[in-house]
């Protein structure tokens, strides 16, 4: 009989947007005891197949609990159920969406960094240093003062969302009703994997995982309950592969 055991541990990264249970058209709402225990179930399964050194990224919402709150941070509920360390919480700040008349208008949704090993992860600053600097000629000595790629990047990411609409709709935009932005996943692969990096997306939808660790030289492995969200994704990285083929030099090709 064969024993040896199998390295499961095959993962260096998840990125994921799980369903948020508010009944999108690819979710039956659950109650919520059954929607927690759901997630800290596959939140379970998935940190167990992430290298010794591996990273999860976790993109949450909020939700309506009735006679608790009208729009509850999903990371409240969720946070503590990864078994791994919560490095930090970064808020991604979208600048448009609906307009509240009662309430302030939404403007943020949630990546939680967790990380297997506290002492040891990638964090590729210089890749997502912010661009956005006041007094870039700033001297200190004759020395500039401010880094020339950037500066430090803070835990807020403004990036819009992907939209829908006569004149203003996303080039990205594919008919998945919740698509990520592909700013915020590529900064997300830039900054927190390296290059040949093996990525695990449990929830794909439109496939935007994909787009970005294709063009960014990462592998990825994706599930998708939906076939026809399967099939949007898998033209998706048809085209990806095809333009990347285009940009190599023909005398680099076969
Ligand atoms: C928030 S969306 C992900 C969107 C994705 N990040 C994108 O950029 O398009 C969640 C996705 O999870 C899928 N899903 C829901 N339950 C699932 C399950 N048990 N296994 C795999 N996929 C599932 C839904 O069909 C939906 O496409």
């Amino acid at each position: 009989m064969y024993t040896e055991k199998i390295n499961l541990q095959l993962f260096d990264a998840v990125i994921t947007s799980p369903p948020y249970n508010i009944g999108k058209e690819y979710e039956d709402v659950k109650p919520l005891k059954e929607y927690v225990e759901w997630s800290s179930d596959w939140l379970n399964n998935v940190s167990k197949l992430i290298n010794p050194c591996g990273t999860l990224l976790l993109n949450l919402g909020y939700i309506p609990i009735e006679d608790k709150g009208h729009a509850i941070p999903l990371s409240y509920l969720l946070w503590d159920k990864v078994p791994l360390y919560l490095n930090q919480e970064i808020v991604w700040n979208y600048s448009a969406g609906v307009a509240c008349k009662n309430f302030l208008s939404p403007r943020n949704e949630k990546v939680l960094w967790y990380v297997k090993d506290k002492t040891n992860y990638t964090f590729n600053l210089d890749l997502i240093r912010d661009q956005n600097v006041k007094y870039p000629n700033s001297k200190r000595k004759g020395k500039l003062r401010v880094n020339t790629l950037g500066k430090n990047p803070s835990d807020v990411w403004e990036i819009a969302k992907v939209t829908t609409g006569y004149n203003r709709s996303s080039n990205e935009r594919t008919p998945h009703p919740c698509q990520f932005p592909i700013d915020l996943i590529d900064r997300l692969i830039l900054g927190f994997t390296n290059e040949s990096d093996i990525v695990l997306d449990p929830f794909i939808g439109s496939g935007t995982t994909f787009d970005s660790c294709i063009r960014n030289n990462r592998y990825c492995v994706g599930f998708e309950i939906k076939s026809d969200y399967c099939e949007i994704a898998k033209n998706r990285i048809k085209d990806i592969i095809e333009t990347k083929q285009q940009l190599i030099p023909i005398k680099y090709k076969a």
